[in-house]
């Protein structure tokens, strides 16, 4: 499964990628808009620092508007994939930009036949959002398996970015349901290593390691 970072700060991807485990990175409006500078400017940036595939999200509601759009922002650089909204006018721009070569992610997506039509139309990866349906009380992880299930059925080749994860836990069940990607926010990716049987047993291993040294260095029983 591949690791995504799911944010826009520099900061937050340079950290990520440091760890030596991210294959890219999501963004958003609601992202975007929590960051200093240009839209363009920072999808550059990113780009800059990750070597993976970048989702710049299109923010117009209809068709021409969204292909328009998704041609600007593939045009910034190579790793950008377009992120696009499965609404009906979204689905034609998901259609046309895929038929162009331009890799459509395709976003807002709570239900199977969602994501049918995003696999029909040619997406290169469709994100369901796990921690708002899990919100409402339905059972997120339940539409990735579904998905999976579907795409596996047909041989659809769209690849399942599980997206809005909100806990380590997401991420093992995104693993074990065959998610192809998983999108994390920088808190989840930080809690990925994290145990505290760990972190105790790695303390005892130094303590037994100090003690047995000091045993070794006391001065000579003298008789
Ligand atoms: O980027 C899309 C998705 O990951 C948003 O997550 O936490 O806002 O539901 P969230």
């Amino acid at each position: 499964m591949k690791f995504f970072i799911d944010t826009a700060n520099l900061d937050e991807i340079r950290e990520a990628q440091a760890m030596g485990v991210l294959d890219g990175v999501t963004t958003n409006p609601s992202l975007m808009s929590q960051e200093e500078g240009e839209f363009e400017d920072i999808i550059r940036a990113i780009c800059g620092i990750v070597d993976g595939p970048v989702s710049a999200e299109v923010v117009s509601t209809d068709t021409e508007g969204m292909i328009a759009e998704a041609r600007r922002n593939a045009a910034i650089h190579e790793q950008v994939v377009v992120k696009i909204p499965i609404t009906p006018d979204g689905l034609k721009a998901i259609k046309a930009c895929s038929d162009d070569g331009i890799r459509v992610n395709v976003t807002l997506c709570f239900s199977a036949n969602q994501a049918l039509m995003a696999a029909k139309a040619g997406a290169t990866y469709i994100s369901p959002f796990i921690g708002r349906l899990d919100d409402l009380g339905q059972d997120g992880m339940e539409l990735i398996q579904t998905i999976r299930q579907i795409y596996d059925n047909y041989g659809f080749e769209t690849q399942v970015l599980a997206a809005s994860l909100r806990s380590p836990k997401h991420v093992v069940e995104c693993a074990l349901a065959g998610a192809d990607v998983a999108t994390l926010p920088p808190d989840v990716l930080g809690k990925l290593l994290a145990h505290p049987l760990t972190d105790i047993g790695l303390e005892r291993f130094l303590n037994d390691w100090r003690a047995w040294q000091a045993t070794k260095n006391s001065d000579p029983v003298v008789v």
